[in-house]
Order: C-alpha cells, then sequence, then structure tokens
C-alpha cells in the first residue's frame, strides 16, 4: 500500500516547472516570523531572507555588517512561519570570501541552523568554485547578479550596473556559469530590461528581477520599500502597493492621543 502525502511547500523544482510554463514567480524579502506568516498566507512563492536586513532591520546604512549569527536568528523566525512558500537566506558579507571550505561550511551551517530551504550568495566566476562546492554538498543555491550590494565599496555606489557592453557580456557569462553549476535560481539587480530579458532567455533556471525590467520569469523586492514603509525611498524600479508609514503614524498618533486623554483603556477594555 501507498501512502500519498500531499506536498503544498515550493520547491526548486516546481519554481523551474514554473519557469517552462511561464508562470511568474513572486518573491518578497522577509524578516520576521509574523509579517512571513501574512506573506505565505497571500501566497508568495520565495521568502527571502536578504541581508538588506542590515538597512531596513538592523538601521545600517548598508548590508556588510551584518552577521550570520543574526541572518540565522532572522531565518529562524521565517522558517517558523512559512507553510508554503521556499525559504532562502542571504549569505552575508565575509562568509563565504575567504575560502571555499569556509563557504560551505558557513552554508551547511545556515541550513542547519535555521531550517532554510537555501541560500543566495553575490557573485559569478570568482565565486564559482565555492558555489559548486555547496551544490556538490546538497545545499541548493541561489545566485545574484548585477548591483550586488555586499561590492558597494567596489562599485562605488548603488546605480544601475552592465551599461557597458563588457560589463554586460561579463554578466551573461557569469549568469550560464552559474546555471551550468547548477543554480537553481538567479537573482538580477538593476540592470537594463534587455539585458534581463537575454539572461532569461539563456538560461535554464529561473530568473527573478529587481530594477531589471518585465522580461524575467519573476520580481523581488524589499517587502518595507513596497509597502511604503521607508518614506524617503523611491528608486525608480519601486512600486509602493501599501502607505504603511501613514497608516503606522496615523494609529500610533491614535494611541497617544487616547492615552493622554484617559480614553484608552476603556472600561470595556478593562478587567
Ligand atoms: O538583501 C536583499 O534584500 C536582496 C534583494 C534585493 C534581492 O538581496
Amino acid at each position: 500500500m501507498s501512502v500519498h502525502v500531499q506536498n503544498s511547500r515550493m520547491t526548486t523544482a516546481k519554481l523551474r516547472q514554473m519557469k517552462a510554463e511561464g508562470e511568474k514567480i513572486a518573491m518578497l524579502t522577509s524578516y520576521d516570523f509574523t509579517l512571513a506568516h501574512l506573506l505565505d498566507e497571500a501566497g508568495v512563492d520565495i521568502l527571502l531572507v536578504g541581508d538588506s536586513a542590515s538597512n531596513v532591520v538592523c538601521g545600517n546604512s548598508y548590508t556588510l555588517p551584518i552577521t550570520l549569527e543574526e541572518m540565522i536568528f532572522l531565518t529562524k523566525g521565517v522558517v517558523r512561519a512559512a507553510q508554503h512558500a521556499l525559504v532562502v537566506c542571504d549569505m552575508p558579507f565575509g562568509s563565504y570570501q575567504v575560502s571555499e571550505e569556509e563557504a560551505v561550511r558557513n552554508a551547511i551551517r545556515i541550513l542547519k541552523e535555521s531550517g532554510c530551504d537555501a541560500v543566495k550568495l553575490e557573485g559569478g566566476e570568482e565565486i564559482l568554485p565555492s558555489i559548486k562546492h555547496m551544490i556538490q554538498a546538497g545545499v541548493p543555491v541561489m545566485g545574484h547578479l548585477g548591483l550586488t550590494p555586499q561590492s558597494v565599496n567596489q562599485f562605488g555606489g548603488y546605480g544601475l550596473r552592465a551599461k557597458e557592453e563588457a560589463e554586460a557580456e561579463k554578466l551573461l557569462h557569469d549568469a550560464k556559469l552559474l546555471d551550468e553549476a547548477g543554480c537553481f535560481c538567479i537573482v538580477l539587480e538593476k540592470i537594463p530590461a534587455a539585458l534581463a530579458q537575454k539572461v532569461t532567455k539563456a538560461v535554464h533556471c529561473p530568473v527573478i528581477g529587481i530594477g531589471a525590467g518585465n522580461g524575467c520569469d519573476g520580481q523581488v523586492l524589499v517587502l518595507h520599500d513596497m509597502l511604503g514603509l521607508n518614506e524617503g525611498f523611491k528608486p525608480k524600479f519601486l512600486r509602493h502597493f501599501a502607505h504603511l508609514a501613514e497608516e503606522v503614524k496615523g494609529a500610533v498618533g491614535e494611541y497617544i492621543k487616547d492615552v493622554k486623554d484617559g480614553s484608552f483603556p476603556s472600561a470595556e477594555e478593562s478587567y
């Protein structure tokens, strides 16, 4: 007798099938249990515990300071919430650049301690040996090319990448290498839409864009940005799907008023 276990969890195989069938993939960043639960219930396909947590959770102005321990801590909460979505944890700066051995050890540590499904790391050919070893060790890897924020000190800013022919060619070459090495997905950040479309057509794995136009297999945004929680941040590629900064400040303003004028708590709200 065979027992059929229904599995509604997203898998890397399902993502590949979505690309084959032309079904777009919706990915969002996520950093805590409560919001991850809402995103998962809403039906998001991939939850990325991005190292953008360094900015939006910890208040740093760049992604470099966040540590491996902090990423694992945040990822645990997201994993506990995810019933459907695939959970990916960003490998933070310094956790995979020193040596292949250390990179694989840290990737395995992330999977074991957080319970997530996969890791993401930034870069192409220069980190290919580490990526290959991770995949051989059974760690699913998501690549990340184009604007790779951990290299901001080399780039000198967060501007559009791969505008020039030489950088565009290298990006296409890197994407093919990551695909051949077995990455289950590649993120393309802030590159021309035409190049992103070319890469998407050239590789077998799904390509997820952020500031990379509509020709990718899916899209990702930083949750706090798309919910309008960072009022001052509005790059061209970002759409605000809500204006939560106003909502939060309005609700907190009401609370302060009701506390100060003594109308909260009421008799009904008291024991
Ligand atoms: O850390 C992050 O949020 C990311 C996304 C922008 C893809 O890497």
